[in-house]
């Protein structure tokens, strides 16, 4: 059974505007799929169809076979969803929020206390348990908000941007506790990030989205074949021949671009025979990042 399936799902608003295009995904349970794209591609829309807030006007899409949009119910019971504006309540505690989040599911009071007081601690939010949420600053509502969508051991994790609004620690905190998630609970998540280097860290699969399309889709090993095969060669060199085709980045500094290791050793020797010192040579693989900003068409900011 695949733990998410998209079906030529499309979604069209009322105004006319075609957020999502006929998209096929199909994830195995355990994944950690990062669904990755520019503002406007359509990801927070996927979500809210696999949560069955909306519903296709193309094709279906299932959680664990179950049409969210027919069987919400049952497909809440399965899922657990971070959005960008989680819902919860301001007069009442950290633990309180999480404990009433845990009756909508059915667990008693102690249970929930129990299951919200490891989660808490594991967001290193135990301090702000009997805080009003009033008092909570951006970061820690997201964090609580991530304890409240596992209160009731979700098999799967709809998390969309889990991290806007975190300090760098917190974010990675949040992306240790996803990846542990997966990795020892066998939680699958479906994750909506602009993080790209958090999710190369720790998603299993991507799937590259614009204007509603899905670009690309696969691991890195499959996407850096299918979009960018070779690698970059970084040299750091006195002088470099002319011959070389490569890119002057810094005084000093080039970079070429190479198929495989196979060639660094000859690169070497020609620079060495021109009278070239060699400082520090490395050959990367295209990131995330490369790739990403390879299909997407547009310019690398760093
Ligand atoms: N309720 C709505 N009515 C009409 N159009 C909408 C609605 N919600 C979203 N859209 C449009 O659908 C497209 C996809 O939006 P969506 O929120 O799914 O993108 P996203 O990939 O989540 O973007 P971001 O990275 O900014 O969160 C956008 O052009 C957006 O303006
Ligand atoms: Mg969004």
């Amino acid at each position: 059974m695949n733990a998410v399936t998209l079906n030529g799902l499309s979604k069209t608003y009322s105004n006319g505007k075609k957020a999502v295009d006929s998209v096929n995904i199909c994830l195995s349970a355990g994944e950690v799929f990062g669904f990755l794209g520019p503002n406007g591609a359509g990801k927070t829309t996927t979500v809210k169809l696999l949560n069955g807030m909306l519903t296709p006007t193309e094709g279906s899409c299932t959680v664990f076979d179950i049409n969210p949009a027919a069987n919400p119910q049952k497909a809440h019971a399965l899922s657990g969803v971070v959005t960008e504006h989680a819902q919860m309540y301001d007069a009442m505690t950290g633990m309180e929020n999480l404990v009433f989040y845990g009756s909508l599911y059915g667990i008693n009071p102690s249970e929930s206390e129990e299951r919200g007081k490891a989660l808490l601690r594991e967001l290193e939010l135990t301090y702000a348990e009997n805080q009003k949420l009033a008092s909570y600053s951006t970061g820690m509502r997201q964090r609580l908000s991530l304890a409240r969508a596992l209160i009731h051991q979700p098999r799967i994790l709809f998390l969309d941007e889990p991290t806007s609004g975190l300090d760098p620690e917190s974010a990675q905190n949040v992306h240790r506790m996803i990846h542990r998630l997966a990795s020892e609970h066998g939680i699958t998540v479906f994750l909506c990030t602009h993080q790209l280097r958090y999710a190369q860290e720790i998603c299993t699969r991507y799937g590259l989205m614009e204007e509603g399309r899905l670009l690309a889709e696969g691991t890195l090993d499959t996407l850096r074949l299918q979009i960018c095969s070779g690698m970059t060669l970084k040299v750091k060199a006195s002088r470099i021949p002319e011959t070389l085709l490569c890119k002057n980045t810094a005084p000093g500094a080039f970079e070429l671009q190479i198929q495989s290791e196979e060639e660094i050793p000859a690169i070497v020797r020609k620079i060495v025979e021109q009278g070239g010192d060699v400082y520090h040579i490395s050959a990367e693989l295209p990131s995330l990042e490369d790739i990403y900003f390879h299909l997407t068409g547009k310019e690398q900011t760093t």
